[in-house]
């Protein structure tokens, strides 16, 4: 089905450390997941093979034809103007229209002309989110794309993303290290630990969530994270 992900015994070596290990996962169509590990567990690794940018694997996966990811560091083109690092690769298109559009999407249109290092980091983020949207993905790979920023400009990232995500409706894999902010956007949480799918938390709350919401459900999944956190209680 369009928009399907689905992932069987897939497993990842480098060298002789078994990165991923015989993960199964599906994503529905039109899916929101989140990915949780602790640092190092190999979720950069399964976004990259996803995105094709890793062939070199055991166990099989099936992912959408068009797939987009985005990035911690949003990675523009420095000497590229805002619109041309969005456009860039689009082929048969009104390049600068398309980016144009894709920049009103995430409220940043007056800065089409702008150089990427007179952005802020939260601007900088939109604009990666942009040119991941500017190719219509129907697999949108996030690799903690707000992990670098502050909580205030994370909180309207979280308000863009869910608005973007409900626009457009692509699958999502959202890797966040940040157990609030898998809970907020989600559809379902996942963990990874040891190579594979290790826990599982569906959160059938309506949005936009709030924290008080899922309080019981954070200590659930921090549990499963090994985080015995008093502050969570
Ligand atoms: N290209 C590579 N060569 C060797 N080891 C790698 C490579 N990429 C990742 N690793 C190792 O694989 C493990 C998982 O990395 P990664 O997927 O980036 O973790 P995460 O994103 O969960 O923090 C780490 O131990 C990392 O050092
Ligand atoms: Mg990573």
């Amino acid at each position: 089905m369009a928009g399907a992900v689905s992932i069987r015994g897939l497993a990842k070596e480098f060298g002789t450390r078994r990165v991923l290990d015989g993960l199964d996962l599906e994503i529905a169509p039109g899916e929101f997941v989140a990915l949780l590990g602790r640092s190092g567990c190999g979720k950069s690794t399964l976004l990259r093979i996803l995105a094709g940018l890793d062939a070199e694997v055991e166990g099989a996966f099936s992912v959408p034809d068009k797939v987009s990811m985005a990035f911690q560091q949003p990675r523009l083109l420095p000497w590229r103007r805002v619109w041309r690092n969005i456009s860039l690769g689009l082929h048969g298109v009104d390049g600068r229209a398309v980016a144009e559009k894709a920049l009103a999407e995430v409220r940043l249109e007056s800065h089409a002309d702008a150089w990427p290092l007179t952005l802020s980091g939260g601007e900088a983020q939109r604009v990666s989110l942009a040119r991941a949207l500017v190719r219509e993905p129907e697999l949108l790979l996030l690799d903690e794309p707000f992990g670098a920023l502050d909580a205030l400009t994370r909180s309207a990232m979280h308000r863009l993303v869910e608005q973007l995500w409900r626009e457009h409706r692509p699958s999502v894999l959202f890797v966040t290290h940040d157990v609030d902010e898998a809970l907020l956007l989600a559809d379902r949480v996942v963990v990874l630990e040891a190579g594979r799918i290790v826990a599982e938390h569906r959160v059938d709350l309506p949005r936009p969530r709030r924290r008080a919401s899922f309080v019981d459900l954070r200590v659930e999944v921090l549990a499963d994270l090994g985080v015995d956190d008093v502050e969570a209680a």
